[in-house]
């Protein structure tokens, strides 16, 4: 089991590169497959979930080769196959969108029940009503299957907003015949990357980015180039690495319009913010206020932003509220964050933050993706040393974190045992 060894307590100070967002990752590699012809991907984040995806789409014949660690060129004319099954494909949750750029192409797709980041009930309920609408059979045995003699476009009004939905929806209704209208779709930045690629490769999608997404369906798609758009939670775990620790970090390629409720909440609890075209510099040299932070689709506060913003409110002067209303169970990590000294209260979907004025180093666990790597903020902001446990979480989607992190001044190293995690105390102290 590999863990983080953290000597926390120094200010992160420093500029810091942002890469291509996992989640529009995700979406832009599996509709990749959805043309015979070649398409290059840049910007491709090197993370545990955006492999295990590539991984499957090999395992079914389609053609991947890696340029070099970010540029990835695609070829789905050898797919000879349109099941996925086994079980490292059950790791991660975008397995499903399998379903939609498959179906969207073959008209036929299997694929097993999606796992992901255990934050909540995470059903799919709404992915189905979309195919359905769209024509397609879908049965629910040990796996997901869809099929369709033919795909026709429908009209879908999706009663939660869901981002995989959306996604899903849109890559099936592509190849559809005729429109489909996606009414209360998703907003988010990876929803809007996703149909901008799936047009450059020849598709008819109008809308993405409002919460109605017209989508005309065309015979196929063809090759196409193009780039990631940046990771904006990634930049945002950056920002309030920034704000816990005292720091001045510049979070580098980035797209400031995508930051702006998580750029709104710093400056709120008193951090300056600088932004330029494509850069963000967060200052904390104040202590900081509290305030009150509920999670929303976007553009409101990211729920993949809660436990961060949680950890570094834990830390200001006064109370503050923490409320997330888009996943049931997503505070599993704030009993880790009791041991290092947070004074947090949850009641049902709500935190009660009694901020206190510093953590002390512990030995904690990551129980999943984004509270692993606000645990590592917190053990950043802490006296002492932390060990942080389960870091194959983290590196689900963030690409050298550790590396990063060091090239900020943190004192932050992998270690594999409990040998290691002497020897980094005997380092640094
Ligand atoms: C995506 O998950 C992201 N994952 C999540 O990122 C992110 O937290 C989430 O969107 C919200 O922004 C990927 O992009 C791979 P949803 P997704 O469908 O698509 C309910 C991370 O850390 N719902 O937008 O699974 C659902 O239960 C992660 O990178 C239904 O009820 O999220 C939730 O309450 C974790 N029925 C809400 O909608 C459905 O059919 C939003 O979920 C679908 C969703």
């Amino acid at each position: 089991m590999e863990q983080y060894a953290i000597k926390g307590g120094n200010p992160l100070v420093g500029e810091v590169e942002i890469g291509g967002a996992k989640n529009a990752a995700l979406a832009i590699l599996a509709a990749s497959i959805m043309t015979d012809e070649t398409v290059l991907i840049e910007n491709m984040p090197d993370v545990r979930d955006t492999n295990v995806l590539l991984q499957a789409m090999e395992s079914v014949g389609a053609t991947i080769e890696r340029l070099d660690r970010h540029t990835v060129r695609i070829n789905g004319s050898t797919i000879h196959d349109v099941v996925f099954e086994g079980n490292y494909i059950k790791k991660i949750r975008a397995s499903y969108y399998l379903l939609g750029a498959l179906l969207g192409k073959y008209k036929r797709a299997e694929v097993v029940f999606p796992g992901g980041c255990n934050i909540g009930s995470r059903p799919i309920d709404q992915h189905i009503k979309g195919f359905r609408a769209l024509g397609a059979k879908v049965d629910l045995g040990g796996m997901i299957s869809a099929q369709a003699d033919h795909l026709k476009g429908g009209h879908i009004y999706l009663d939660v907003v869901s981002v995989g939905a959306t996604i899903n929806i849109m890559m099936a209704a592509a190849l559809a015949e005729g429109q489909t209208i996606i009414e209360n779709a998703a907003k988010e930045p990876h929803v809007v990357d996703l149909a901008n690629f799936l047009n450059s490769m020849g598709a008819n999608i109008k809308g993405a980015g409002t919460d109605v997404i017209r989508i005309r369906g065309v015979e196929k798609l063809h090759k196409t180039e193009y780039s990631v758009i940046p990771d904006q939670i990634e930049a945002g775990t950056f920002m309030l690495a920034a704000a816990a620790t005292k720091g001045d970090i510049t979070v580098k390629n980035v797209i400031p319009k995508h930051l702006e409720s998580i750029t709104a909440k710093l400056m709120e609890i008193g951090c300056e913010v600088e932004e330029s075209d494509d850069a963000v510099r967060v200052v904390s040299s104040k202590p900081l206020s509290h305030t009150q932070v509920k999670t929303l689709p976007y553009p409101g506060f990211p729920t993949d932003m809660q436990p961060q913003i949680t950890v570094t409110l834990a830390l200001s002067n006064g109370s503050s509220i923490v409320t997330e209303s888009i996943f049931e169970n997503r505070f599993k990590y704030v009993d880790e964050l009791t041991k290092m000294g947070a004074s947090i209260k949850v009641e049902g979907s709500t935190a009660i933050i009694n901020g206190v004025s510093k953590y002390v180093g512990a030995h904690i666990s990551a129980p999943d993706l984004r509270a692993g790597a606000a645990l590592v903020i917190a053990a950043l902001a802490a006296d002492g040393i932390s060990v942080v446990d389960d870091v194959f979480y983290i590196e689900r989607g963030y690409e050298d974190f550790d590396a990063k992190l060091r090239m900020l001044g943190a004192q932050i190293e992998k270690v594999a045992d409990e040998k290691e995690v002497k020897k980094f105390k005997l380092r640094v102290s």
